[in-house]
């Protein structure tokens, strides 16, 4: 589904034309110049945030970077609304489009986050479905920038579920072209669905092997709690790995990490590590996302 110009919903990073993805990423470097005196670009418009899962960084990233840029929010979890009970997504939509101004909502159902899209007259942002985590992999992207100079070309490793970030991981390959190796239990293997520029194996160590960047996730995302983790210990990122990649290698992970599970202790305490600045960029990103899909609302991005 492609948004159509007068709602401008922020779904699925395959939704949006590849140049409006690297604007918007041109956009959140600039307003991170800014951090300290933060163009007052949404004064006056609110963002309804609401959750079905726990969240640290989007919750705070997209709160703080409403205000920094001179908006409000309303924070709620699914189960204070009536969404969880007997109100329909539809109507919830409706009413939501006549008090604010753009919608983050972290959703488990990607199909119940779609349902919301056609029901609003306002942008809806996927802070998170069980299919995929766009602006996480925006926030990445930027930090890989900022790190390597560039993205096209890079050769990424993936390590362990094939999960929602892997997949935004491997919608953003085709995008921004660059190379992108996913090392995955043959289990977890997913038929019928391929990406472009990116490659599977169950050999965690080719997967490495002059890795411009190594990438993991939980083994256990939110909502699967008792899954067995067994065959996941081979891409554990530790030291013996991370000596596979490129010498100026930098390690990734959306955070929260599970230390000792899919990444050691060692690696976090390298210089390779850029988990921080990766959370950090998470605020700048979304001031960018909230930007472009505010447009509706006038807000008018001198980059976008
Ligand atoms: N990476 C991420 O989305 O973190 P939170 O679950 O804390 O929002
Ligand atoms: N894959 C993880 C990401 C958390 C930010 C989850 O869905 O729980």
């Amino acid at each position: 589904m492609r948004h159509s110009e007068e709602t401008r919903h922020f779904l699925d990073l395959t939704d949006i034309p590849a140049d409006t993805l690297k604007k918007i990423l041109a956009h959140a470097h600039d307003l991170k110049t800014r951090k300290y005196n933060p163009p007052q670009l949404f004064d006056g418009l609110s963002l309804a945030m609401v959750f079905d899962k726990r969240s640290t960084r989007t919750r705070m990233s997209f709160e703080v970077a409403m205000k920094q840029l001179g908006g409000h929010t309303i924070v709620m979890t699914m189960d204070e609304m009536h969404l969880t009970g007997a109100e329909s997504i539809e109507d919830t939509g409706h009413v939501l489009s006549r008090f604010v101004d753009a919608i983050m909502i972290r959703m488990s159902d990607h199909d119940r986050l779609l349902e919301l899209s056609r029901h609003t007259s306002i942008p809806v942002i996927n802070g998170m479905t069980n299919r995929s985590h766009p602006c996480q992999i925006m926030a990445d992207l930027m930090t890989i920038e900022e790190k390597k100079g560039r993205v096209p070309g890079l050769n990424v490793a993936w390590f362990g579920d094939f999960n929602n970030v892997m997949r935004s991981w491997a919608q953003a390959a085709g995008i921004w072209d660059f190379n992108l190796t996913c090392a995955v239990p043959a289990p977890l293997m997913k038929q019928g669905e391929t990406f472009k520029n990116v490659r599977f194996t169950q050999d965690a160590q080719e997967a490495a092997a002059g890795a411009d960047v190594l990438v993991t996730d939980t083994w256990v995302s939110m909502g699967q709690e008792g899954k067995a983790i067994d065959m996941f210990a081979p891409y554990q990122v530790n030291p013996a790995l991370m000596a596979q990649a490129a010498p100026d290698a930098i390690f990734m992970h959306c955070m929260p990490v599970h230390r000792g599970e899919e990444v050691t202790d060692e690696v976090l305490a390298t210089p390779a590590s850029v988990i921080y600045d990766e959370a950090e960029n998470r605020l700048h990103a979304q001031k960018a996302i909230l930007a472009w899909c505010l447009k509706h609302a006038g807000v008018q991005p001198s980059t976008i």
